[in-house]
């Protein structure tokens, strides 16, 4: 039933109006060299599309009489406790974010801080007129908090999904009903040292020939004029189905963890923004298409628009805006008025369009539901993501030991007593030691980073995790 003050609305043609508390955003790299030689690195076109949509969050998200301005959030001077933005260690990562938040909070020119008189009266200006430090947390890929973005690299049982995948009769016939498409770019490829012949080029490696010649295609003139547009078409759109599947499969689990792990880095952040009171207000993530794929299969973004099993072009980004019906009280969030929308922008064009998640039909959901919807699918804890993967990396060992002692051999009575014993005796050992992992690498408990694990919550303390400054 309509409420009286949606008819309202709805009688004066107008939308109505909302208190948006947070936002959580996730954006792709920009233009960059090509992946193939696994040296890429942003261009200085990548750099300016991610200032470019940093800037334009800026005007949806900051600017005063925006009506989507973060209730509180400072527009100019960016305050640390208000921005948490974070990126894997990879060079291209760390400068996509540092590019859009140069946008988010471009320099501040004649303000304070970054503009000063002295006691001698001589006036001081930070370099670059200006230009405001935000803070970006840098995530080493042995640290536990490298799953939250990068959940897909190092886990045993995703690689046997892809394995299994790439020997699947539907994959190897494609293969096979598309060499001699794939023969035909040899002309254009033969300068790439490791492609000796025609026959290394096809299907299984959709991903690597797209990007050879589309990063060709942007910036090396033959290249253009060599292939036709229809050919260029097709080659991405067999680099989307090969993607897809490498990211998602309703029926294998394990082929989404990386969208999985992201589900519960977007859960953190945003329950961050409703146990703060709305004293974290905006996010950052930068990472990779894959996790645009994976999570567009995981919340069923792909009944809401066939587009979404598409690669999403350089600089594409998806925010999880957090919002009340306006003239909510701000302060204390109550989880019963608070709602949950998802955008997603395709690359620099275009507008920011809300999109209905898990298949449903409306634009936006009360959090109750979002937050259900998203644990249902989301791997919330570093402990879940190393059992789901059966990982043996150093930060999952802890919970390695534990398992293997709880599925001791031994199967008599006694042996069961014994083994209770001993179980206890190790996780009080593990559970220490946990609690000292947390302390040395937990995130910075205080502004709100991605936990390290739900235990890391108790051990806020500010840490070592490593820190690079924009
Ligand atoms: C004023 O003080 C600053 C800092 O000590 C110094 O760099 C600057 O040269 C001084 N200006 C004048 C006019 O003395
Ligand atoms: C441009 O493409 C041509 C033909 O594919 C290739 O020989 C050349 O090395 C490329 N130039 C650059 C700068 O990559
Ligand atoms: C984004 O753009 C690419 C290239 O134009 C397209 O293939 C893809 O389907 C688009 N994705 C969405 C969700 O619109």
């Amino acid at each position: 039933m309509l409420t009286s003050a949606t008819l309202l609305s709805l009688l004066a043609g107008t939308a109505v109006a909302e208190t948006v508390h947070g936002v959580v955003v996730f954006t792709r790299h920009g233009d960059r060299t090509t992946k193939h030689y696994g040296a890429q690195s942003l261009t200085s076109l990548g750099a300016t599309q991610n200032f470019q949509v940093g800037s334009d969050y800026r005007v949806r998200y900051l600017a005063a009489g925006s009506p989507h301005q973060i209730a509180g959030i400072s527009e100019s001077k960016y305050i640390s406790s208000q921005i948490y933005a974070t990126a894997p260690n990879s060079g291209i990562l760390l400068n996509t974010a540092t590019a859009f938040l140069q946008g988010l909070y471009p320099p501040l020119v004649d303000l304070a801080p970054a503009s000063q008189i002295l006691s001698n009266g001589t006036k001081s200006t930070s370099p670059l007129n200006g230009y405001q430090y935000v803070t970006l947390q840098g995530v080493k890929d042995n640290s536990p908090d490298t799953i939250w973005i990068k959940g897909d690299e190092s886990c045993p049982t995703l690689d046997a999904s892809l394995s299994a995948l790439e020997s699947s009769p539907h994959f190897t016939s494609l293969v096979a009903s598309t060499r001699p498409f794939y023969e035909s770019f040899y002309p254009a490829l033969q300068s790439v040292s490791s492609i000796r012949s025609p026959s290394s080029l096809s299907f299984a490696s959709a991903y690597d020939i797209f990007d050879l010649l589309n990063v060709a295609r942007i910036h090396n003139t033959s290249t253009t004029a060599s292939i036709s547009d229809a050919n260029f078409f097709q080659l991405r759109t067999l680099a989307d189905a090969a993607e897809f599947a490498h990211s998602y499969d309703a029926a294998d689990a394990a082929r989404s963890t990386g969208a999985r792990t992201f589900a519960g880095a977007v859960l953190a952040q945003l329950t961050k923004t409703v146990t703060s009171a709305g004293a974290l207000k905006f996010s950052l993530l930068a990472g990779s298409y894959d996790t645009f794929l994976g999570f567009a299969g995981l919340a069923d973004l792909t009944a809401a628009s066939a587009d979404f099993f598409g690669l999403p072009e350089y600089a594409s980004t998806m925010a999880f805006e957090l919002f009340s019906a306006a003239g909510g009280s701000t302060g204390v969030l109550s989880k019963d008025d608070l709602h949950v929308r998802f955008l997603f922008r395709n690359g620099t064009e275009g507008a920011l369009t809300a999109f209905p998640l898990f298949g449903g039909k409306e634009e936006s959901l009360g959090w109750a539901e979002f937050e259900r919807e998203m644990q249902a699918r989301a791997i919330t804890t570093v402990e879940g993501w190393c059992s789901a993967c059966r990982s043996e990396v150093d930060f999952c060992k802890v919970y390695g030991e534990v398992g293997a002692k709880k599925e001791g051999g031994m199967s008599t009575a006694v042996a069961g007593v014994v083994g209770a014993a001993v179980t206890l005796g190790v996780v009080a050992l593990v559970g220490g030691f946990v609690f000292m992992m947390v302390r040395r690498r937990g995130s910075r408990g205080e502004k709100g980073g991605i936990p390290a694990q739900r235990l890391g919550e108790k051990g806020s303390v500010r840490s070592f995790t490593s820190e690079v400054t924009v």
